[in-house]
Order: C-alpha cells, then structure tokens, then sequence
C-alpha cells in the first residue's frame, strides 16, 4: 500500500535513542523505517491488532516513495538513557505488563503467519537449543525501556517491533521480566533501579500479566536458556549484520549477557519461588 505524502514540504527529523535501526526519521506525525526484512511481518502485525481495536502500538500506514515502512508517531516519553527515576515505580512497571498482555491478546488469533518466515534467523554455531515449545504467537520479545511509549504516567504503546517474532508468552514474559524486574546482574542494572527488589518486582509482574501457573513453573528456565542463546546470537549478529549490533557487541554486551547468566544461576531458586509460590 503507496503512502500519500499529505504534506511533501515537511522534513525529515532522525529519530534517535534505539541502539540499532540507522535511518529512522520522524515526518510530521509518521515514522519512516528503513526497508528491511522484518518489514512484511510488522505490518501484518500491527495490521492484524488494529482490526482486533488494540491501540497500544504504531499504527503501519503502508510504504513510502523511497520503499520505507510508514508507521504513525505515537506522542509521549519514552525511558531513554538515563533512565528516569521512574522506572523505579512499581505502576509503571505493572502498566507495561498489563499492556503487553493486551498486546499478546490481540496477536494471538494471528498465530504465526508465513510472513514470520523471513525473520527467523540462522543458528548460531554452538547456542544451546531453545527449550520453550511451540510458538503459540508473534511476541514483541524487545519490551526495552526505549521500545514502550508512556503517557501520564502509562504504559501506552509498543514501538519497535524489529525482534518481533514466533514465541510463546513464557518468553515474552521472561523478556518482560529481563527489562522490568529486571533480571540483570546488579551492576548492569539501571541507577535508577538500585533500589528495586527484583524478585518482588517479577512476582509483580507475572501476576500483572496473569501467566498461567505451568508458564510460572518454567519461566526461569527459559530465561536461562534465552540469556545462554543470547550471547550466541549476539556475537552471531554482530559479525553477521554489523552496524549497531557490531557497536554493542564492542561495547561488551557479551560480558553483560554472561553476568546475568551467572545471577539467574546464582538466584534461580529464589526467583522460581517468588513466580510461582
Ligand atoms: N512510532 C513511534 N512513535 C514514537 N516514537 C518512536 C516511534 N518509533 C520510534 N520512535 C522513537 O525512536 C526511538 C528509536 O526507535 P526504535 O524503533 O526503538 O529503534 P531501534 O531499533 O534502534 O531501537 C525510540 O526509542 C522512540 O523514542
Ligand atoms: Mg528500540
């Protein structure tokens, strides 16, 4: 579908903040993503949860004169570096897991289109197997403090649906969970959340999403096994795909990837007993 420029005088404002996509602009109140081959599935995506009347995402308003994916701007903040003192509120966390349960509601019926073929990616030489089972979904799978929209205080909208691929809502949880708990080695985590206990904020967090029980009983194990293939896939995309994906790999997101696989081993009783008890 040919977007119509309503007004072709406005400019291009690059749109800064994420870690990966080179070339996003902001015109007037649409986005403009660079072609890619996540672009066929985003939009059957964000297509399908609008017809299903979710409004927590941008809306795809087709593909532009230079073949870029135009999604609507969504006006609010999102928690860029540094992260605000309020990633530290326990309601706000909870908005995002009510939002994302929204969203994972609204894709569902979708299952995992044929378009989801084009971004799976090639498995990395020496990456344990994925142990969550059947994708039963599209999941979001980046719910970074960059990628949600707040506004008054909400969670409001999902952006970024780049890693949006076949799952199951144990790892869109434990995606959830990585950022918001967050499981992260205390040295990694946010300055503003120094003062948050994880294990509380994750209980929170499941039981604002409402996992069911079976996916509370094996969802640090698939963090586990998500962080194990992390690194793998990390230093497989860094090499393979470069630009922002060489920056971070440089800038030691393997040893940061590590350090939360050492923590989830370290806590791992703990925190299965705060999900599931
Ligand atoms: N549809 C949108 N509405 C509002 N802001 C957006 C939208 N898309 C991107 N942004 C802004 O641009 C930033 C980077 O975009 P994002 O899609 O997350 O790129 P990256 O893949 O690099 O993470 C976001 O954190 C957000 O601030
Ligand atoms: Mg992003």
């Amino acid at each position: 579908m040919r977007y119509v420029e309503p007004d072709p005088s406005l400019p291009e404002v690059p749109l800064a903040g994420g870690d990966v996509t080179e070339g996003l602009v902001r015109i007037g109140d649409t986005v403009r993503r660079p072609p890619s081959r996540h672009a066929a599935l985003t939009a059957e995506v964000l297509r399908f949860v609008e017809a299903a009347g979710f409004d927590g995402a941008p809306r795809c308003l087709g593909t532009d004169h230079a073949g870029r994916q135009v999604l609507s701007y969504v006006p609010g903040e999102v928690a860029s570096r540094p992260r605000p003192a309020w990633m530290a509120d326990d309601a706000r966390a909870v908005s995002v897991a009510h939002l994302l349960r929204r969203y994972d509601d609204a894709v569902a019926p979708l299952g995992v289109p044929p378009s989801a073929a084009a971004v799976l990616e090639p498995e990395p030489a020496g990456a344990p197997p994925r142990v969550a089972g059947t994708p039963e979904l599209i999941g979001h799978l980046d719910v970074t403090p960059d990628n949600v929209v707040f506004v008054d205080g909400e969670a409001h909208a999902l952006i970024d649906f780049d890693m949006a691929r076949p799952a199951t809502r144990t790892e869109e949880v434990q995606n959830l969970l990585l950022w918001w708990a967050p499981l992260m080695a205390p040295r990694d985590r946010p300055e503003a959340m120094a003062g948050v206990d994880p294990f509380a904020r994750a209980r929170l967090l499941v039981d604002a999403y409402g996992l069911g029980s079976d996916a509370r009983s094996e969802v640090v194990a698939v963090a586990e096994n998500t962080a194990a293939r992390a690194w793998f896939l990390m230093r497989d995309r860094a090499a393979r795909l470069g630009g922002g994906w060489a920056r971070m790999w440089a800038e030691g997101v393997g040893d940061t990837i590590r350090r939360r696989q050492e923590w989830l081993a370290e806590h791992r009783a703990t925190l299965t007993g705060a999900v599931t008890a």
